[in-house]
């Protein structure tokens, strides 16, 4: 038995990874079909130790095929989604255009995988943003221990969240400070090479920006609305892999040693904590890893029942296309969608 999968945005960071993921995992595709704009219809993307051919989105008819992990951007998802979801083929979408959609589930498995039962209303699900998909696999088994009050969280996010361009626009302007030719900002608005942006997306009313607004909705949406979040979103000179920082305020005592056991024990972390030189992980280490890694597990004396953590993950994987991929894995184990061409 297996299912008809399209990839819309194959030839992007996370469309790749996705394709990487499905094969690793063994998911039970019949068939994968790369799609992307008609840019790169032709263009080759490699799927296992196959080589697949990509096909322009415009042109693909999704009657037959069962899931499609889409990964192009609001735009698309927002025109795209609907029309793929009409012709009965579940989208797990990445961008944020339906995450806040009260008829759309918005799923981290760890966390909470039963929402995806309500998926059948417009046959879409989302995807979380990078930064709160690997927050709430972090979040959850502590809110479930002593029940979380406030979380004040600071990213350190990584130039592959801004897409395959912003990678590029961080190796060429590195190598045009070494070489001292002159450094172009296109994808962002100040230099990143050698530098840190407290500025994701565009800015809000309130003085916000639009990627720390994202982790407050998501969190409460994910987790749970009575949490009281705060977020400063900034983007550092990293390729791959999200940090975060994390104040943590709970209604009940608990202890770093507790936080540590619980957090051991919790499913998609991993954690390493000795506190010694090195005893920690870094985002270069986490790069093309699964787990949502933990460290610095340590008591907050200033308020009542306070722990802060350092939360990693690689955000193509964790924060994109690995939990995609566990939705898509969440649909087929629990038996809520059948292959279309089995059934005809
Ligand atoms: N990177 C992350 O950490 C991350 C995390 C969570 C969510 N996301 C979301 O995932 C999406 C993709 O991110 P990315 O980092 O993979 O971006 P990317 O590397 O820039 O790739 C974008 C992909 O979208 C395709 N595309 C663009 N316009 C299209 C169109 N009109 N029709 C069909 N395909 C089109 C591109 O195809 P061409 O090559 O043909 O242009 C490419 O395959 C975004 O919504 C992003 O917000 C990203």
């Amino acid at each position: 038995m297996g299912y008809k999968i399209a990839i819309v945005g194959a030839t992007g960071n996370v469309g790749r990874e996705m394709l990487d993921i499905l094969a690793e995992r063994g998911f039970p595709a019949a068939e994968v079909v790369p799609l992307a704009s008609r840019r790169s219809q032709g263009t080759e993307v490699s799927f296992g130790d196959k080589t697949l051919k990509v096909q322009a989105l415009e042109n693909y008819d999704f009657s037959d095929t069962d899931i499609c992990l889409m990964s192009a951007g609001g735009s698309v998802a927002k025109e795209w989604a609907p029309k793929i979801g009409a012709q009965g083929c579940v989208v797990i979408d990445n961008s944020s255009a339906w995450r806040y959609d009260a008829d759309v589930p918005l799923i981290v498995p760890e966390v909470n995988a039963d929402a995806v039962a309500g998926f059948s209303k417009k046959n879409i699900i989302a995807n979380p943003n990078c930064s709160t998909a690997q927050l709430v696999v972090a979040l959850k088994p502590l809110h479930d221990a002593a029940t979380i009050k406030r979380v004040v969280i600071s990213t350190y996010q990584s130039v592959s969240g801004a897409g395959k361009e912003a990678m590029e626009e961080l190796f060429n302007q590195t190598r045009a400070i070494f070489v001292n030719d002159p450094v172009e900002n296109q994808k962002f608005t100040k230099r990143i090479a050698f530098n840190v942006i407290p500025h994701i997306d565009v800015f809000m009313e309130d003085g916000y920006t639009k990627e720390e607004w994202k982790v407050l909705a998501e969190t409460k949406k994910i987790l749970d609305p009575k949490i009281k979040v705060t977020c400063t979103a900034v983007r550092v000179p990293v390729f791959i892999s999200h940090s975060e920082s994390v104040n943590i305020e709970f209604e009940k005592p608990i202890s770093a040693d507790e936080a540590r056991d619980i957090l051991r024990e919790a499913p998609g972390c991993l954690v390493i904590d000795k506190r010694e030189d090195g005893g920690y992980i870094t985002p270069h280490e986490t790069a093309g890893e699964d787990a949502t890694y933990i460290s610095r597990i340590r008591e907050d004396a200033t308020v009542e029942n306070g722990l802060n953590i350092w939360v990693v993950a690689d955000n193509l994987r964790k924060g994109a296309a690995l939990n995609a991929v566990q939705i898509a894995e969440v649909l087929v184990n629990r038996g809520l969608i059948k292959p279309k061409k089995q059934a005809a």
